[in-house]
């Protein structure tokens, strides 16, 4: 096969936030395929940037009283040093905010004006007086058009699924300020998606069966809809100071880019320091940033946002005189244990949390890759099925052949391997290189890796038949023993070679205990010669602990209660928090039947709210399962924001009589812990709990 010539971007992550087990999905799927490409001695170009500008990241350098460049610059530390810890190998790993960008951002923006594609008209939108910024619509709540929840977002609303724009709020509010928003114009800057060529142009784009998978390019068409339907939109490019961006030539730093329309530009401005930096040949930015160059480009993303990638990107490019995408590969979005990832429920985990409690990342790698196809389906991150698989294929299956054989050679043998002849289970095991890569190269892990393991199931069949343990045990059998020991030595070696792209570090590991350079994948059809000296076997993986993963949610699980606090005083707010005298002599024993009259439940806090004119109290709208819902009023106030309650579990007594208050029915109590510090903290149940489990 001629060798190809790629340059390969996962999406850039926002530099507002940690990297969590969803995004690894992309990176690791990325990884897995930049490391196979490389194997198959393919010239690969792996870039990655963080995504650094808009109101976000302003908005929180703000809060942490830190300047936007300070945060910028302490999150790309962070994100940089989660993907080494997870064997993430880009070649280069930049920012948005970069003189290369800013260059690019411009040279692509006056491109476009020329070729009269930029227009200009004035939009009305929210503002916030106080603040004095224009408001993005994930920072405008206020109350459903639709059904009337309270507390929503300004684009879609969590309870009903309606979606409107922020201007059809019922009594909206700044998030940032608390101000009402004001409607005010502005001018702004559109890419004119609607133009013909553009439409031409993604048509065509489009059509290639290639460039796009089947649920893409669907989509793709319905976005662009018949022929002359008309149904592309310009796109709004531009944002009005004061925003953490590039502004836009001319408008004398008024109007900056939108972020989104930067942050593709990132894979240039990122690939380009990179040419510079490890001074490669100039012409490598001409052979992949421009067209003609005969080089592939392949974009990863998850399917949330293909429409960035899949429409404007492209169309932006084509007109700007640069290449297009050859490939642009989704993938969906990760679930845990079936659910989306929650920090209440502990599975919102973060990439560090998952390093600091000693999990090895090659498990994690190895299990989506089991996990992954091509398609954009989601995935399951179920943690049991993650343990039950690393623990049984992975150490099982695989590192067992080499604990039982690997040991015979270096004690009996003084490590040299006998001379391999064919047998069939080597031929099998070379000739599957041929599948197994053609599975890598399609996306299609989980087949890869099934494969893998059944010939692993085969190995060990092999063995337990041969049973190199008992033949040690036998005088005269020496010959048998070598030789058997060394065909598994060799069998490890290929089985090593099709997992390394998944498994980069323990293929290392292995490389190093049998004695030999780094494998390529042409490699497989090779066995080692006689004579050839291995390493002293050491251990080169341990099994997941379950402890360890009821540490690892333990540690994500947010505003966590002190294991030691005892449910000393129930949040009914007829009892004023602060002025109860705790003391911890116990209380006169009840029987079983005492304690059965309380019925206890799982509910999941569906809204939370202030109450005007209370100043202890907060409104709990909560799900009991088949009990339905509740409103309750807790006295919790104090301890937290009514924002991140929601969506939690907690623990309520069910069936307490209904209170009139001053400001509404209550109609059951909250569980919360104290003690003789300051400080309240609601319980939370183990995950798997559901609303309307009876706590008994
Ligand atoms: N900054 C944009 C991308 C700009 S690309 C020019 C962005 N950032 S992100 O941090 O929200 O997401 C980065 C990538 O991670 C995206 O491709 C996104 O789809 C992916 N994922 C984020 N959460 C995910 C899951 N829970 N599951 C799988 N992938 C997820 O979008
Ligand atoms: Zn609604």
């Amino acid at each position: 096969m001629p060798q190809r010539r790629i340059f390969v971007t996962s999406a850039l992550p926002y530099a507002n936030g940690a990297i969590h087990l969803g995004h690894l999905v992309e990176y690791i799927q990325t990884d897995i395929w930049v490391r196979f490409q490389r194997l198959q001695g393919h010239e690969v170009h792996y870039i990655g940037a963080d995504d650094t500008h808009g109101t976000p990241v302003m908005l929180r350098a703000k809060d942490e009283g830190i300047s936007p460049e300070a945060l910028i610059d302490r999150v790309w530390r962070e994100h940089k040093h989660d993907f080494d810890q997870f064997g993430v190998g880009f070649d280069h790993y930049y920012s948005t905010h970069s003189p290369e960008n800013r260059t690019l951002c411009e040279e692509i923006y006056q491109q476009l004006q020329a070729q009269g594609l930029i227009s200009q008209r004035a939009v009305e939108q929210y503002y916030d007086p106080v603040e004095g910024m224009f408001l993005p619509d994930r920072f405008i709540k206020g109350e459903c058009p639709k059904c009337g929840a309270q507390d929503q977002y300004g684009d879609s609303c969590e309870s009903c699924g309606a979606t409107y724009s922020p201007t059809d709020l019922v009594n909206p509010r700044s998030t940032v300020s608390g101000a009402t928003p004001v409607r005010k114009a502005s001018e702004h800057h559109f890419f004119k998606l609607s133009d013909p060529r553009c439409e031409m142009f993604l048509r065509q784009f489009t059509q290639d069966p290639e460039r796009l998978q089947i649920e893409a390019a669907n989509k793709m068409q319905e976005w662009l809809g018949e022929v002359g339907a008309g149904k592309l939109s310009d796109w709004d490019i531009s944002r009005d100071a004061p925003y953490f961006g590039f502004s836009i030539p001319g408008t004398q730093d008024q109007k900056f880019f939108y972020v989104w329309l930067d942050a593709p530009v990132g894979y240039f401005a990122s690939f380009t320091h990179y040419v510079h930096t490890h001074k490669l040949p100039e012409s490598l930015l001409k052979d992949f940033l421009r067209p003609g160059g005969n080089t592939e480009m392949i974009h990863f993303i998850g399917k949330d946002i293909l429409y960035f990638h899949a429409l404007f990107w492209p169309a932006m490019l084509e007109h700007a005189g640069f290449r297009t995408p050859s490939h642009i590969f989704a993938h969906g979005f990760l679930t845990v244990n079936g659910e989306k990832m929650s920090k209440s429920r502990g599975t919102f985990i973060t990439a560090r949390s998952y390093i600091e409690q000693g999990l090895n990342p090659e498990w994690l790698r190895y299990y989506y890759a089991a996990k992954l196809g091509p398609t954009m389906e989601d995935l399951d991150l179920n943690l049991e099925d993650f343990v039950a698989r690393v623990n049984s294929d992975l150490v099982g299956k695989f590192i067992n052949i080499a604990s039982r054989c690997a040991g015979f050679i270096h004690k009996r043998f003084e490590g040299r391997l006998s001379a391999t002849a064919s047998s069939p289970i080597l031929t099998q095991l070379q000739h599957a290189a041929i599948d197994i890569g053609k599975h890598y190269d399609a996306r299609e892990y989980g087949k890869a890796i099934r494969e893998i393991m059944s010939l692993a199931d085969r190995a060990n069949a092999h063995i337990d038949q041969i049973k190199p343990w008992a033949l040690a045990k036998i005088a005269g059998q020496e010959a048998l023993l070598h030789h058997s020991c060394s065909e598994a030595i060799n069998i490890f070696r290929i089985l090593t070679l099709y997992l390394k792209p998944v498994l980069p570090e323990l293929a290392k590991a292995v490389e190093n205990l049998l004695n030999i350079p780094a494998l390529k994948w042409r490699d497989a059809a090779q066995t080692l010669p006689e004579g050839h000296q291995i390493k002293q076997y050491q251990h080169l993986m341990t099994r997941i602990e379950e402890q360890q993963i009821a540490a690892l949610i333990q540690a994500n699980q947010s505003n966590l209660q002190p294991s030691t606090a005892k449910v000393s005083k129930m949040t009914n707010p007829d009892i004023p928090v602060t002025n109860v005298p705790i003391t911890d002599t116990a209380t006169p024993t009840i029987n079983i039947d005492d304690f059965n009259k309380i019925d206890l439940r799982v509910a999941r806090i569906i809204n939370a709210q202030h109450v005007t004119g209370a100043d202890k109290l907060l409104q709990l709208t909560l799900d009991v399962g088949a009990l339905g819902e509740r409103q309750v009023f807790a006295g919790i106030k104090s301890a937290y924001d009514p924002a991140p309650l929601i969506g939690r579990l907690t623990v309520m007594v069910a069936n307490l009589a209904p209170r009139k208050m001053k400001f509404g029915v209550s109609e059951g109590m909250v569980l919360a812990a104290s003690g003789e510090e300051p400080g309240l903290y609601i319980l939370t149940p183990d995950s798997g709990a559901t609303p309307g489990m009876r706590i008994k």
